[in-house]
């Protein structure tokens, strides 16, 4: 099977690489663009395409994109420029690069990706990734078939807020908190989303994941909790996967 392109799309940078999907590994290096500002649908578009160029790539291309996503349509944009609302990203991307674009939520992708080829591989109960960047996002199994756009980080949380704007990685940064305070308000969070999903394994994913030593005996929750394995992969790997499974519908 040749290799697919995979691109992440997220609310600073896209990057995108080749995946070997027998192995579930990028083949080659990554590519980043940064996310234009303001980011709308034609910019974002020109920015993705720049991605097919520099891979020289032709053929099918996953996408993770950091909304709700049905039919390939985004429903939402807490982190993007409104105008995504309504808008068909296939279509929009697919006529800027000339491929067939295949689009997903980014935390669906990545969970996609943990639960072929990472910590998630084997798991066959209820298991509910969390990707902490920008936003929260989340992406839930159980017996490996995922139910999309669970969009769990817009819980309203307190003060009629969603839980994103308390606990995710942009939270953290914008009312500077410590990695400490961070992690036990994420804990109250883990604790809420236990109550409600009981799920044996919790996978911690996106950009503060890779800190998760520093902060895992705060966590005092049942169920098993484990960081990402394929760490800042994942997206893009599961965004290939998707347009693969996709193809095979
Ligand atoms: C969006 C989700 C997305 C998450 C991570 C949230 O704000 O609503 O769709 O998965 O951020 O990018």
């Amino acid at each position: 099977m040749n290799p697919i392109l995979g691109i992440d799309v997220g609310a600073s940078g896209i990057k995108g690489a080749l995946v070997d999907l027998e192995k579930g590994k990028l083949v080659g290096e990554r590519f980043r663009v940064h996310t234009p500002q303001p980011a709308t649908p034609a910019a974002m578009a020109t920015a993705f395409a720049e991605i097919i160029r520099f891979f020289e790539y032709s053929g099918p291309v996953g996408c993770g994109f950091p909304s709700i996503v049905r039919d390939g349509v985004a429903l939402s944009a807490a982190n993007i420029e409104k105008s995504w609302i309504g808008t068909n990203i296939e279509q929009v991307f697919g006529e800027a690069c000339g491929c067939p674009v295949f689009a997903t939520n980014d935390a669906d992708a990545a969970g996609i990706a943990e639960m072929r080829y990472g910590v998630g591989k084997g798991e066959n109960g209820l298991v509910l990734l969390i990707t902490i960047g920008t936003g929260l996002g989340t992406a839930l199994f159980y017996r490996g078939l995922m139910i999309p756009n669970t969009e769990l980080g817009h819980l309203i949380w307190k003060n009629n807020k969603p839980a994103e704007a308390w606990c995710s990685s942009g939270a953290r940064e914008k009312l500077k908190f410590s990695r400490k305070e961070w992690a036990r308000r994420f804990n109250e969070y883990l604790h809420h989303l236990e109550l409600l999903f009981s799920p044996e394994l919790f996978i911690l994913g996106g950009g503060e994941s890779k800190y998760f030593e520093q902060y895992r005996e705060i966590f005092d929750i049942e169920a098993r909790v484990v960081p990402a394995q394929l760490l800042n992969n994942a997206g893009i790997i599961g965004a290939a996967a998707y347009a693969a499974e996709s193809l095979n519908r």
